[in-house]
């Protein structure tokens, strides 16, 4: 009987989270809260590389999944504060270089291999761009939960890297490649240097591969 209850309430919670007022069982939201956390917890177990605890949720996960929950944005002063918090966790070059190799950058964006069960700790990650953004024309199998990079240096006006003038946007594409939520608390692009996923070095091919005007996307 109660494996019964909590199977129910875990269908409530997991199933259908924003139409809670039609489960039959209702408790209060920290109730909720805190079973769904235990439910998570007993449903996981470290896998190989992957461990549960990436599920763990920072102030920026938590309340963006309580907003989508309630069907609303994140309150602006919250978002602003989650951003500003975001952006001081950066690691910004400590040499100074921002701008790698983008073709190294271009297979870094077509790699999603990396971190998952059938990979091991030395696997390489990939960046995996691709899965959401377009980025060079050639690629034709892309995702769109991004918007297109293609063109994004072209765009932006960049024709010299070594010119201050590019400095902000150089800057902002490599913030932004390391901690999206910097720039937009309830991003869905993944962290990649914040979380671990990609080093200095990586991210600096990245951003090459985005501003050099002699790189695939801005042809
Ligand atoms: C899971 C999907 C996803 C993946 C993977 C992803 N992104 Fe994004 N990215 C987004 C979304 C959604 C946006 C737009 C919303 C935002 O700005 O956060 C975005 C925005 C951006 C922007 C800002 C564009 C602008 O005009 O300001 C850049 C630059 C970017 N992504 C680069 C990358 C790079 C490089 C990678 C690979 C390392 C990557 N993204 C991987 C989803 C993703």
């Amino acid at each position: 009987m109660t494996q019964r209850i909590t199977l129910l309430i875990s269908a409530c919670v997991l199933g259908a989270t924003a139409v809670l007022a039609g489960c039959a069982v209702s408790p209060g939201a920290s109730d909720l809260d805190q079973l769904t956390a235990r439910i998570f917890q007993k449903s996981f177990r470290d896998e190989g590389i992957v461990k549960v605890a990436a599920m763990a949720q920072d102030d920026a996960t938590r309340e963006c999944s309580a907003a989508d929950v309630a069907g609303k944005p994140l309150d602006e002063k919250r978002a602003k504060e989650i951003e500003a918090a975001n952006l001081k966790t950066i690691q910004w070059p400590a040499d100074g270089r921002f701008l790698g190799d983008w073709q190294k950058g271009e297979a870094l964006a077509q790699s999603g291999r990396g971190l998952t069960f059938t990979d091991t700790a030395q696997t390489p990650n990939g960046g995996n761009c691709y899965n959401c953004h377009q980025l060079s024309p050639k690629e034709i199998s892309f995702g769109t939960i991004g918007p297109s990079l293609y063109n994004y240096g072209k765009i932006r006006g960049v024709t010299d890297l070594a010119s201050p003038a590019a400095r902000p946007i150089v800057e902002y594409t490599w913030g932004k490649i390391w901690n999206a939520k910097a720039y937009n608390a309830c991003s869905h692009m993944p962290r990649a240097g914040h979380k671990g996923i990609l080093t200095p070095d990586e991210v600096r091919h990245l951003v090459a591969l985005l501003l050099d005007p002699k790189s695939v996307v801005n042809q």
